[in-house]
């Protein structure tokens, strides 16, 4: 397309140089032309020919030419379904290595002689279905390495000897051709032939030399006379073909004479195999099959014949035969000798052969009918109603191994007694099949002859009785009971008994309500029992102990049940956990139950489940390792839940083996902790196959998501998430906290700074108190307080003083000819602790709040000492006490906040306590 498009633009530049309007214009449409064409070409190769491993696939495109740029080096072509009129041998050089060519459904009148030699490897060659009219020997003259040849459905009309070349050839084909004869060539051709096909054309009649040209044709094993309505057959037509096994005459409607003749004709031939399906025969006489008594057939296939009567004695010819269908037949009557002279029959199948009569309403089969087959092995009388089965109907039978009576009605087996099938007590029956038979009841030692038998089916019946363990008596070798699909059965704990050699129990659509009650397991005998299918029984209740020693299982199917109940929590006396006898379990089927819990030990110790299926359940969230020793999972499914989440914690084991994964309509919840780890174990798993992963598997929430695929979920908005996240947290609170230490600094760092000193003097235990620094100062204590208070100071901290304690009074000791706040600042300074005398009053006093109260705290800061005493003459409120003297109770030993008291006789404490409090203690109590 780029060389046509540049070309395109190269004409439209030039031309409009040119100026030419109305030749730009028939070159741009002559453009869009040449382009769409170019297209078309393009986009039918592109989405046609499929080509893989060497063979091309280009069949229904309504092709009418070889496509030429297909890979060289192709060894298989398929052209059919298409319009080709012709394989021009140029149209296939490109293709020399082809071994397999298919041109059928074509309309192709003529081979050409040349394309043998464009292909010299061609094996095969499919032209069925075209129009392909006279060939001769030069159309596929060097086609000496083809070995499949087929030419069916097509109009040939043979010149010469066309086949004379085709040395390798082993398949041939020309059915359906309107060949007037069934001779291909006058000289012996074909040298390779196995199979020749020569159905569906016009002869009628075989003539002696017909086949002549096969005289060495000695690989021939097969010929294909289907629908050939042969009328005459000359005497030794099948003699240049006497090594013939197989011959096939289906729907050629012959007629009883000439399928007589036909085996005349046969006689003497190593035939084997005769088919002899929809011929007509209406009727068998005791003459039919005389000429094959000289052969060795084996098998005999007299299915669709419309067959009413078998007279006595007409397969007495065939003792060596080994396989006989009369299947779809008519017949009325079996009598003693119908089958007689078969010795050696193996196998008999009778399905739909045997209709009623005008004289009875059912097919009668007498008593000793299949006496003669003593090599019998395998029976089927399918879909037959018989109307009684005698206590001899199947005497004889010395071989029979398989008997197969499904979908059949006989009366007799209504109720199954020990009487009903007495008649097999002489076969070493070991496969009895009863599916459908209408079976209501089965009576104690029903089956007690069959003592090899190993399989009993008796699936679709109407068996409603309880199993009390008598019905199966005498099945000591017994492994496969199957009894699905049954009306009602009762369980009791004595039911297998007698069949402990058990492996295989299917009791689907069968059980009654309560079957599975018994206090003591139906089941518990057998250690044997590798499938056990329970499912579609609308069971709500079983026991811990069900399958209390059955240690082999292997395969449980509980689906379509109501066990919801049984797994809950808030179940009465918590839940049932009946697997936990089952270790070696493969297959746990428990789908449609009502499921909305596994309990934590559910599944505990199935390490060898390989199939968990637990589709269309109301499971929700499940909790953490539930499913966690189950490390062999191969198939999980979980269909049609209500799981929103799915979390490693929980899936993370049973999803590392998976091979495949139904998990779809579920109600996925798409956020980063529900699905996350999901989403990105689907998309990196190429292990296990999830269908339907994109319709199937969609988002319920949040809105965002609702209704897309949970594929569309966008993973990297987690994975930014947590960092991002942790860094806005982080850069956030380092912003508040710079400004709230801002803030604090600037209004309150004098009081940080007070708190920070406090805090070390304490932890490093350096107190004032004890310590002999006292005499580094001159006071004890400076007292503030307001004017009002002079008098209280007077009466009541003066007094206290002596020669270890001096107080400093700011009206007392200020010192002459300093200014006022120098001495005031002075008289701190010489003083070891400061002492508020607070009341409301010095609240409010300017001067002590702003200027001593300010200073003395600067003091104390400054020292670093815990040294302020506050002595409470009146309760004043922590709040004001911070906004005037910026302190507050809490920032001081409690020994140093103290109370005037209002009783007298507590002054004497006092004074002590304010002696403490201004650390003096230890000399004092000394
Ligand atoms: C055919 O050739 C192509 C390259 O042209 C190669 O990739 C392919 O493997 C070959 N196929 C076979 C079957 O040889
Ligand atoms: C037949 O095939 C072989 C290879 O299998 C080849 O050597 C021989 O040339 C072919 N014959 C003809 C006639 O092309
Ligand atoms: C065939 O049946 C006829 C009677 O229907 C009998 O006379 C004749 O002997 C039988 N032939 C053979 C070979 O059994
Ligand atoms: C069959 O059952 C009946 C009772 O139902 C019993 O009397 C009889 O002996 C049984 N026959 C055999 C052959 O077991
Ligand atoms: C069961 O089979 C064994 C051999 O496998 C054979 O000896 C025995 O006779 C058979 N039993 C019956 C009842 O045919
Ligand atoms: C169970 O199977 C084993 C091995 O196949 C066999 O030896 C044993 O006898 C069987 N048990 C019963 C009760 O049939
Ligand atoms: C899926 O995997 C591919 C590479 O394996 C990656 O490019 C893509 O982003 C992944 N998609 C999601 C949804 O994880």
């Amino acid at each position: 397309m780029p060389s046509v498009c540049s070309l395109c633009a190269n004409l439209v530049f030039e031309t409009m140089h040119a100026h030419r309007c109305l030749v730009l214009s028939a070159v741009i449409i002559t453009c869009y032309l040449m382009t769409g064409l170019y297209n078309c070409v393009a986009c039918q190769k592109k989405k046609s020919c499929h080509v893989q491993d060497g063979r091309a696939d280009c069949s229904h495109l309504s092709l009418s030419a070889v496509p030429p740029n297909l890979p060289s080096n192709l060894t298989s072509l398929d052209l059919s379904h298409n319009r080709l009129l012709g394989i021009p041998p140029e149209s296939l050089t490109p293709y020399p290595g082809l071994l397999h060519l298919d041109v059928g459904f074509n309309s192709i009148t003529k081979l050409d002689g040349g394309l043998c030699q464009t292909l010299p490897l061609l094996q095969t060659l499919n032209i069925e279905h075209n129009e392909v009219h006279f060939l001769k020997k030069e159309d596929v003259s060097h086609c000496t390495n083809l070995t499949r040849l087929n030419m069916a459905r097509n109009r040939l009309k043979l010149q010469g000897e066309p086949f004379s070349a085709l040395q390798s050839l082993k398949f041939l084909d020309v059915s359906a051709n309107n060949l007037q004869s069934a001779k291909l060539s006058s000289q012996p051709v074909l040298p390779s032939l196995v199979n020749l096909n020569l159905a569906f054309n016009n002869f009628t009649t075989l003539k002696k030399d017909d086949f002549s040209f096969l005289n060495h044709s000695s690989f021939l094993q097969t010929l294909n006379l289907s629908s050939v309505s042969l009328k005459t057959l000359e005497p030794g037509c099948f003699k240049p073909i006497s090594g013939l096994h197989t011959l096939i005459m289906d729907e050629s409607k012959m007629g009883t004479l000439i399928i007589a003749k036909l085996c005349l004709e046969l006689s003497g031939t190593a035939i084997d195999t005769l088919s002899l399906r929809e011929m007509k025969l209406v009727t068998l006489t005791n003459k039919t099959f005389s000429g094959l008594q000289k052969t060795s057939l084996t098998y005999l296939d007299l299915s669709h014949n419309g067959m009413g009567k078998i007279e006595p004695g007409s397969f007495q010819w065939l003792p060596r035969l080994q396989t006989l269908i009369l299947s779809y037949n008519n017949i009325k009557h079996v009598t003693k000798e119908t089958f007689q002279g078969l010795n050696s029959l193996k196998k008999l199948k009778l399905t739909k052969a045997l209709v009623k009569s005008h004289t009875s309403s059912t097919p009668i089969i007498d008593d000793f009918s299949f006496q003669p087959l003593s090599a019998l092995e395998s029976l089927i009388l399918q879909s037959t109603a018989v109307q009684k089965l005698t206590e001899h109907t199947f005497t004889g039978l010395t071989s029979l191994k398989e008997l197969d009576m499904s979908w059949s009605s006989y009366t007799s087996l209504r109720n199954i007694s020990n009487k009903t099938l007495v008649s097999l007590a002489g076969s070493p029956l070991t496969k009895l099949n009863l599916t459908g038979t209408a079976i209501t009841n089965i009576n104690p030692g029903a089956f007690s002859v069959f003592s090899n038998l190993t399989t009993l089916v008796l699936d679709h019946n109407f068996i409603k009785q309880n199993l009390t363990g008598k019905e199966f008596e005498g099945l000591s070798q017994v492994q496969e009971i199957h009894m699905s699909y049954n009306r009602m059965i009762n369980l009791s704990s004595t039911s297998f008994v007698n069949v402990p050699s058990l492996k295989v129990l299917t009791l689907g659509k069968s059980l009654a309500a309560k079957a599975l009650n018994p206090e003591l397991s139906p089941f518990s005998r057998l250690s044997n029992l590798t499938i056990l299918d329970l499912s579609n029984n609308n069971i709500g209740n079983i026991r811990e102990n069900m399958l209390e020693g059955v240690v082999n299982l292997k395969v449980l199917k509980l689906q379509h049940n109501n066990l919801a109940r049984l797994w809950k929590s808030a179940n009465l006396g918590g839940p049932v956990l009946f697997l936990k006898w089952v270790r070696n379990l493969k297959t746990l089927l428990m789908d449609s139950n009502g499921l909305d819990e596994i309990p934590a030990d559910a599944l505990r110790g199935l390490s060898d489940l390989r199939e968990l299926s637990l589709g269309s359940n109301l499971l929700n969230s499940l909790k953490d390792s539930i499913f966690d020793d189950l490390n062999s999972l191969q198939l999980l499914f979980l269909q049609k839940n209500l799981i929103t989440t799915v979390r490693p914690e929980v899936f993370k084991t049973p999803m590392s083996n998976l091979s495949l994964l139904l998990m779809g309509k579920n109600p996925f919840d798409c956020t980063c902790e529900s699905i996350l780890w999901f989403v990105t174990w689907l998309n990196n798993t190429n292990m296990t196959n999830v269908p339907g992963l994109r319709d199937e598997y969609t988002c319920n929430t949040p809105l965002a998501y609702f209704n897309r695929s949970i594929m569309d979920f966008d993973t990297l908005s987690c994975k930014d998430m947590t960092p991002f996240r942790a860094l806005y947290i982080l850069s956030s609170s380092t912003v508040i906290m710079l400004m709230v230490t801002a803030l604090l600094v600037r209004f309150h760092g004098w009081r940080i700074q007070f708190y920070w000193n406090i805090l070390i003097n304490r932890t490093l235990g350096l107190s004032d108190a004890g310590v002999e620094e006292g005499r580094e100062f001159e006071y004890d204590a400076y007292v503030i307080h307001a004017e009002k208070d002079a008098s209280w100071v007077e009466r009541r901290i003066v007094p206290l003083e002596n020669d270890n304690c001096r107080f400093c009074l700011d009206d007392r000791d200020s010192i002459p000819g300093m200014s006022q706040l120098e001495s005031i600042v002075d008289n701190m300074r010489k003083s070891r602790k400061i002492l508020f005398v607070v009341t409301e009053t010095l609240l409010r006093d300017p001067w002590c709040r702003r200027f001593k109260a300010y200073h003395a705290l600067h003091q104390v800061i400054e020292a670093s000492r815990d040294s302020v005493v506050l002595v409470f003459l009146q309760d004043v409120h922590d709040y004001k006490l911070s906004r005037s003297l910026f302190l507050r109770r809490g920032m001081l030993r409690p020994c140093c906040i103290l109370d005037w008291p209002v009783h007298k006789e507590r002054v004497p404490a006092f004074h002590q306590k304010l002696l403490i409090a201004l650390g003096m203690t230890n000399r004092l109590q000394e």
